[in-house]
């Protein structure tokens, strides 16, 4: 949801803002543009399209400034306009601005400014805030030695609602940047006499691993020779400097044709890392080092709710079926977006768990403060060190699986059900789980890594069956028990990369409803492990055959399927019910990225998405 950089050094910044947009660009690709203090001088650069297309206009103008900031937008108050682009500059030039986030009070504001004289180029919400900030500038004596640029920005913030990460020049102020974060996230990395401030890690990693997480009410002020935080109310802060264990080789694409290709392929080593040091030393359970319970305060657990967005909500579904199956914990799963509206009755017992691969999403983060204000604590499962969400949770997980770039998301996914599976077992060999079960269970969650290995094999059989599916406007999944989440996820997956209506549905649920749908012209992919309901799948299976609909059924090896039944087959290795949902996601999102391929979609850019969803 738009991403932001910024650059304070001796190199110039212009070829740097750029570098960091591109690895920002999964943030948002509506449109891109930097501004660079040249002098005492604000020169813009802005473009609707992609970061490429603002780097061909940038080489053709003469950027030579040491300071500047850059901005990837996700448009939300405006269309698709140059104009629209960020940075927004304040009418009297002084003041250029990036924005990421929605600043809601912005027609008020824009009125106030208007009576004052100032004027108004885009239709953005993000420029009433730079011209505030000229108007707090103007108006107001600056005391006490205090810089009377970061105070501008101070005051002018004391009058938003909403959310932001900003980052602004002034003409005044060379070598210079103003940065403040509320609900959007901001990181700075500190380099070799340089410093870069972006959305996140992904834009700076290629220059410095050192960096400070900025939390949200803290404004930091660049200078070339430091950097100072204070909080809104003019505390210091004594900036904590982390060290990341990113590279730059995750964030690139070595020799993979695009992102998702890359994060689905490395998926099997992404699972081992996901599970690297979390088994107890008797091999019988799983151990995590942050969850911050004591075993007696797990055991007490009457309830546990689970949380998240999109792919994240259906992993709760997948960790609802385990934990129940496994731990006899009753689980209610919610969609983020909706537990924190709807105030719904909880027990005094219950444990919240929320799932986010990025750790920023808004619905998510404002799940977690919900539930922490009603006195609940709430565990993270995320995959982003010194995110929102992770320091904002009372403990947690981290998913270790390195940045995921594609908007689609995978190997988060499964790597999210990897944790799940283990946190099911935990809990279950707290409660009745035997020695020998928990024993034969981690070996089945060892084994994950090469059983979706042996799946990723059949790729090229999965491509063909892409190839003639790709020209169908409407698609079916279904599955049920641990597999219907599976199913939700292989339609959404398909949606938001081939543009291609798909629907999930739990099999059985079918004959209710969507059955109205089957037809030759939209065909069901469908999940029928080996299993005590493996003969109603089958017989689900010949409800849509018999409507002359046509299928692709992922099964089992050894699985016999009656004659005629499976118009294209995809087969699984025999595996345990608590890997079985890894090992089945598999297939759906080869079949989604082929199909998307097939139909020359940008898989990781689908349109109007982004890849962390940090407005409401
Ligand atoms: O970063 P999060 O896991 O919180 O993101 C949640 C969803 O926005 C995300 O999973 C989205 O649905 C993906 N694009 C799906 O591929």
């Amino acid at each position: 949801m738009c991403g932001i950089v910024g650059y304070v050094g001796k190199q110039k910044a212009a070829s740097i803002l750029i570098e960091g947009l591109k690895r920002l660009e999964y943030r948002g690709y509506d449109s891109a543009g930097i501004a660079v203090l040249q002098g005492a001088r604000i020169d813009v650069a802005k473009k609707t399209g992609r970061v490429d297309v603002l780097a061909k206009s940038a080489t053709r103008r003469r950027f030579t400034g040491a300071t500047g900031i850059g901005h990837t937008r996700w448009a939300t108050h405006g269309g698709v306009t140059d104009a629209n682009a960020h940075p927004h500059l304040s009418s009297d030039g002084k003041f250029a601005l990036i924005h990421n986030g929605v600043i809601e009070n912005h027609a008020g504001m824009k009125k106030f400014l208007l009576e004052k004289g100032y004027t108004f180029a885009s239709e953005t919400d993000t420029e009433a805030l730079v011209n505030l900030v000229a108007y707090h500038y103007e108006k107001e004596p600056v005391t006490d030695g205090k810089s009377r640029f970061l105070e501008s920005v101070r005051r002018a913030l004391m009058h938003v609602e909403g959310t932001y990460g900003i980052a602004i020049l002034c003409t005044d102020c060379p070598g210079e940047i103003v940065a403040a974060r509320k609900a959007s996230p901001l990181v700075l990395g500190v380099g070799d006499q340089e410093y870069i401030l972006a959305s996140d890690v992904a834009a700076l990693v290629s220059r410095t691993q050192n960096v400070v997480y900025l939390k949200d009410g803290e404004l930091l002020h660049l200078t070339p020779a430091n950097f100072s935080i204070i909080t809104q109310d003019e505390e210091d802060v004594s900036p904590v400097v982390d060290r990341i264990t990113w590279n730059i080789a995750d964030a690139e694409l070595g020799g993979y044709r695009c992102f998702m290709e890359k994060e689905i392929f490395e998926q099997p080593a992404a699972l081992e890392n996901a599970m690297r040091g979390r088994f107890a030393e008797d091999g019988s359970t799983a151990l995590f080092g942050g969850l911050n319970l004591t075993p007696a305060e797990l055991r007490q657990i009457g309830h546990l709710v689970f949380l998240g967005c999109g792919t994240a909500w259906h992993a709760c579904l997948v960790a609802e079926h385990l934990i129940e199956r496994f731990a006899r914990v009753p689980v209610e799963v919610d969609y983020a977006s909706e537990f924190r509206y709807r105030n719904t009755p909880l027990d005094r017992d219950t444990l919240f768990f929320v799932m986010s691969q990025s750790g920023e999403t808004i619905d998510t983060l404002g799940a977690l403060r919900e539930a922490r204000r009603k006195g609940f604590k709430v565990l993270a499962i995320n995959n982003t060190v010194g995110s929102s969400i992770a320091r904002e949770s009372d403990g947690g997980i981290y998913q270790h699986v390195g940045p995921e770039i594609g908007v689609a998301s995978t190997k988060a996914f499964t790597s999210q059900l990897l944790i799940a599976a283990l946190v099911a077992l935990h809990i279950a060999r707290m409660r009745d789980m035997s020695f020998n079960d928990g024993v034969e269970y981690v070996k089945a969650v060892k084994s994950a890594p090469a059983l979706v290995h042996r799946v990723l094999e059949q790729a090229p059989r999965i491509r063909e069956i892409a190839k003639r599916h790709a020209h169908y406007k409407d698609m079916l999944f279904l599955g049920r028990l641990s597999l219907f989440p599976i199913a939700l996820e292989g339609a959404l997956k398909l949606k938001e990369i081939s543009y291609i209506h798909a629907e999930g549905y739990p099999a059985a649920e079918m004959k209710h409803g969507p059955i109205a749908l089957v037809s030759p012209e939209c065909p069901a992919v469908f999940f029928a492990p080996k299993g005590e309901i493996f003969n109603k799948l089958v017989s689900s299976i010949q409800e849509i055959k018999a409507r002359h609909g046509k299928t692709i059924v992922i099964t089992t090896e050894g699985c016999e399927l009656p004659p005629g039944v499976a118009d294209e087959l995809i087969l699984l290795p025999d595996c345990h019910e608590a890997v079985l949902p890894i090992v089945a996601t598999i297939p759906v999102q080869l079949l989604s990225y082929y199909i998307a391929l097939e139909r020359g979609c940008d898989v990781d850019k689908p349109r109007n998405l982004a890849k962390s969803v940090t407005v409401e």
